[in-house]
This record gives C-alpha cells, structure tokens and sequence, in this order.
C-alpha cells in the first residue's frame, strides 16, 4: 500500500502569511528597512512582576506535571476575575488551561462538533476559525458582515443559516481583523437564536482587556443563565499580559463539556507549561498597573493611526473599538496596475507594498475578507507615521 497522509491534515490551509514572512526575512537579510504592521502581539515585554513569578516557580520546583485542567490556584485565579471583571460565577470544575486560547478553542470544537456538524462563523473572522473546525471534522458555515453594520453581522443573516446540522456559533468580541466590539443588542441576537435553535456558543474573549473611546467588553456568558450554560467562553493571557510566547488560555464553560476537554487534552499535550502557570497567576492576581498602561499605549496608537490613515487616498475603514487592527478596504486598488503588475487582489498588493513601499500588512482574504488588508498598531508611534507615510505614496501612485 502506497504511503499516504490523513486527508484532514492535507486538507489544511498553510498559513497564508508565510509566503509575506519570507520575503520580510529575504529584504531584511539584504539590509532593507522593512516596516511592520502586521503583528499579531503586543511589542511590550511581559511584565517584570510576572517573570519574577516563573523565576521564583522555576527555583522552588514548579516545574513538576501539574493536573491536566491547571494548577487549582490558576483556576480559582480565574475564576476570581470572571467574577469582579464579568459577573460571571464559575467553579474551578467549570475551568480548563491549556497551551494558548488557540488550544482550548481547538478542544472546546473538538469537544462538541461531530463529523459533518456546522459551526457558524461571523466573518471577517481570525483564520484559524474554519481551520479548527475542518480539523474537527466539522463544516464551517460563514456569515459576512458588512463595514456598513460596523462589522456586526445581522441577526436575520445569521438565522437564515441555521439548520438541523447546526451545532455552534463560534462568535470573537473584540475582534480580529476588525476591531469590531459588539453591543449588548448583538449579543442578545446571538443569545436569541442559540436558545431558540439549541446551539452551543463558544465565545472567543482574547482582546477582551483592550476596548477603547466608551466601547465596553460584554461577554455572551453573562446575558442570562441560559446562556452561561450553553456558552464556552475562551481567554487567555497572551493579549492582555503580553504573554504571548509563555503560552497560556483558558476556557471557562459547563463543567461537562470541560470534562470533555480534559480527557482530550490529557492524551494530546498534558498540562500547560507549569512554569508559565505560576506566572499566570502572579498576572491574574498581582498589579494590574502594566495593562493599563499598555491599553492606554494602544489607545494613543489607535488614534494616531486612524488620523495618518485619513492621508491615505482611496481606502476607507471603519474605526476598531477593540483589539490592536485596523482593517483597511484597499477595494480602490484592486484591479489595477503597479509599475506593471496587475494588482488582482489583496494579497499581491501586500506583497508589492512589501517590496516597492517597505512595509509588511496582512492580507485580508484569510480572514474572509477580499480586498481588505489588516494593519496593527502594536508597534511604535514613529513606526505608524512612517508606514503609513509609505502607504500613502504608494496608493497614491496606483489611483493616479
Ligand atoms: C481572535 C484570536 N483568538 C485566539 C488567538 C490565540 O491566542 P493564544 O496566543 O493565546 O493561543 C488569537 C491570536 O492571535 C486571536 O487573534
């Protein structure tokens, strides 16, 4: 029998960014002064009281297995916070830590999607989304939303998608790409329908701490008690701890789906990093004082940047209330010419903007969102004017 692979790994999509990452690393290796906007973390380091705390875990021992779920006091720790910072009361029994919010959302859709079971996806939604729930086994079933609703798709649209096979609707408060942060009128369509249909929800919660100018984080869980109890809501500490490369989400849920989640997670990797747990929870429990300051950065950065935007021809966009993107319709570009390439889609005007104008962007399309691109304003103040100084010069030369 001829050596084959599963069909649900070839299936997967390879990140659509690693084509852009080679040709930053190419034009750096050749000296070039390449600009990014395209990150996807904060540029703060993590907080000196944190990194400390896994100092101090890694001298005293802490580097043992811990339980599968995560250390008791990590999951009491976040149990505190989904109560001051949600309402939300959960047990250490509802919690489940894991490697990153990216594995506890593989595992809440593992948890609860059968072969040929349909998850809903508000799109433009982050990449990984229809990624997971094709590795599943399941169906992604994609609901656009327009710039026009801020980005918040509509009610009707999303009922119209339900059917028998539906078994999830997989929702991302604020946002990635969009920085959209959806209200309370939103959330209870969602709530509505989930009810309604009997659907479960898995709410994606990551850049909950960052939300600017009066917008404020709501979480779906919260709505009634309906909705706690069909609600998987996932966090971690990547975003708001710039914790990033430590590892470390969790998802807060109905203690039999988190049971689930556990016996999937004990076989597949174990426990999260134990160090980075105790790290956890000096974040969640010691002074909050360096996110505040980082969500005041952004929100500088985030104004900056709409305002250096303003100069840029031809685009439009629609202001993030949330996380650190801007999403930029380059629709004006699309189908026309730079020096003498066709510019037939997002993708080939980021590379070209990556090659003649210096400056990295993420495409829109993987986000399923064609003719857009993504900027980040995790990135310096200079770093901002000057990207979108290139920009501007070189939209400018494609509308003329
Ligand atoms: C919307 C969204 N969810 C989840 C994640 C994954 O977070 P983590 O680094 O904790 O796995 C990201 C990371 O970019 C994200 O943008």
């Amino acid at each position: 029998m001829p050596l084959t692979l599963s069909k649900i790994c070839t299936g997967i999509m390879p990140s659509a960014t690693l084509r852009l990452n080679a040709i930053v690393a190419e034009l750096r290796a050749q000296g070039q002064d390449i600009i990014s906007l395209a990150a996807g973390e904060p540029d703060f380091d993590t907080p000196a009281n944190i990194v400390s705390a896994a100092n101090k875990a890694m001298a005293e021992g802490g580097t043992h297995y811990t339980a599968v779920s995560g250390l008791p006091q990590l999951r009491q720790a976040i149990c505190d916070c989904l109560f001051e910072e949600k309402g939300l009361v959960y047990q250490k029994a509802n919690i489940i830590v894991g490697t990153g919010a990216k594995q506890v959302l593989y595992e809440a859709l593992r948890a609860i999607v059968n072969q040929g079971d349909e998850v809903i996806l508000p799109a433009p939604c982050w990449l990984s989304y229809a990624e997971m729930v094709g590795m599943v086994g399941g169906k992604a079933v994609l609901v656009a939303a327009d710039d026009m609703n801020n980005y918040v798709p509509k009610m009707h649209d999303i009922a119209k998608k339900v059917t028998p096979r539906t078994k999830v609707i997989l929702i991302n408060s604020p946002n990635n790409p969009t920085g959209a942060v959806w209200n309370m009128e939103a959330l209870r369509g969602i709530a509505e329908i989930a009810q309604d249909k009997d659907i479960w929800i898995i709410s994606d919660e990551i850049y909950e701490k960052m939300v600017y100018g009066g917008a404020r984080h709501i979480s779906i869980a919260s709505l009634s008690p309906d909705a706690k109890e069909r609600t998987i809501v996932v966090s971690g500490l990547s975003k708001a701890y710039a914790m990033t490369g430590w590892r470390l989400g969790y998802a807060a849920g109905p203690a039999s789906v988190i049971k689930e989640m556990d016996a999937y997670q004990s076989h597949a990797t174990g426990n999260a990093n134990s160090i980075a747990q105790f790290a956890g929870v000096e974040a969640l429990k010691g002074p909050q004082d360096s996110v505040h300051a980082m969500v005041r950065a952004f929100e500088r950065r985030r104004a900056l940047m709409l305002d250096c935007i303003k100069k840029v021809p031809g685009v439009t966009y629609r202001a993030p209330q949330g996380a650190f993107y801007v999403l930029l319709n380059v629709s004006a570009c699309i189908g026309k010419r730079y020096l003498n390439t066709l510019i037939s889609d997002d993708t080939v005007f980021s590379e070209l903007l990556l090659q003649h104008a210096r400056v990295s962007v993420v495409p829109g399309a993987p986000f399923f969102a064609p003719s857009h691109v993504r900027l980040s304003y995790a990135v310096s103040e200079e770093k901002i004017v000057e990207g979108i100084r290139r920009m501007a010069q070189f939209v400018q030369e494609i509308i003329d």
